[in-house]
């Protein structure tokens, strides 16, 4: 592999995903360096979970390619699939089963087997922060309980890239920032990469290191937090970027709003 590839972690070379007629996503060329935080953002329906799921190879692409932690999504998904952990739009833990029972249950999908799997599922327990309730139901959880789990699960394995499709939606400014601590020990002590999805300004802002807005499935602008503002205006904000380059409208108050409702998290579970 030559030096280039190992210190890239994820790329995209024209990444394109069509749904009949609709072009979902287009030409998409990405460049994320290894131990980074990368944020894709954008308007709902920009494009930002279909990436997601081409790189996680949930997805076939229609044209373009891509690859993970140095292997093509296409070519060698499984290859790929062992180096990455994914924490879906959705809520992936089962409210039904307790923090230990989740754990295990990624665990086994991860293929960890016997006292390995063991010592994985109590540090990540410790992770969490959610020994005191090793045994309780999920769906007793606060929504930052539910997302720290679900980030536990999802890096058990030690994956090189991890993928997080709206990380903190829903979430509370307090687990909101439990949640971005454990996202920065996992950079710090593992040296993963990340890319997250987000609506959320503040958490693009003070979280990522580059940002990529997308819209209408393009690349709008790609830089780091700092550099997007310097660009728009000496005073202007990451939600004016965003207002810029994503064809967002601004809200009367000045700031740009999702049109989604913020959805409950712990109700979704059941
Ligand atoms: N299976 C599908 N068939 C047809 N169109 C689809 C399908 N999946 C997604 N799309 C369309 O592709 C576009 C991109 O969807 P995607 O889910 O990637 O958006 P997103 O940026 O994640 O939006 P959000 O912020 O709402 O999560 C949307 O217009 C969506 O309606
Ligand atoms: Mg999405």
């Amino acid at each position: 592999m030559p030096s280039s590839a190992r210190s890239i972690a994820i790329s995209t070379v024209e990444l394109t995903k069509r749904y009949g007629e609709f072009t979902a996503l287009d030409r998409l060329g990405l460049s994320v360096p290894r131990g980074r935080i990368f944020g894709l953002l954008g308007p709902n329906g920009a494009g930002k979970s279909t990436t997601i799921k081409i790189l996680t190879t949930l997805l076939d692409a229609s044209s373009g390619s891509a690859t993970v932690a140095g292997f093509d999504v296409a070519a060698d998904p499984v290859e790929v699939r062992r180096r990455i952990g994914y924490v879906p739009q959705l809520l992936s833990a089962d409210g039904a089963l307790t923090a230990t029972e989740n754990l295990v249950l990624s665990a086994r999908l991860h293929g960890l087997h016997g006292r390995t799997r063991v010592a994985r599922v109590s540090e990540a327990l410790v992770f969490a922060g959610l020994e005191a309730v090793a045994n309780k139901l999920v769906r007793t959880f606060s929504g930052g309980m539910v997302r720290r789990l679900e980030v536990a699960q999802a890096t058990l394995h030690r994956p090189e890239v991890l993928f997080l499709d709206e990380p903190t939606l829903g979430l509370d400014p307090v687990a909101r920032k439990t949640v971005w601590e454990r996202l920065r020990q996992l950079r710090e002590t593992e040296g993963m990469t990340i890319l997250i999805t987000t609506h959320d300004m503040d958490e693009a802002d003070v979280l990522c290191d580059e940002l990529a807005i997308l819209h209408q499935g393009r690349l709008a602008v790609l830089g780091a937090p700092d550099a997007l503002k310097a660009q728009v205006g000496p005073d202007a904000t990451l939600a004016d970027v965003f207002v810029r380059f994503s064809g967002a409208v601004l809200d009367h108050g000045g700031s740009y709003r999702d049109v989604r409702e913020s959805r409950d998290t712990v109700r979704r579970l059941g």
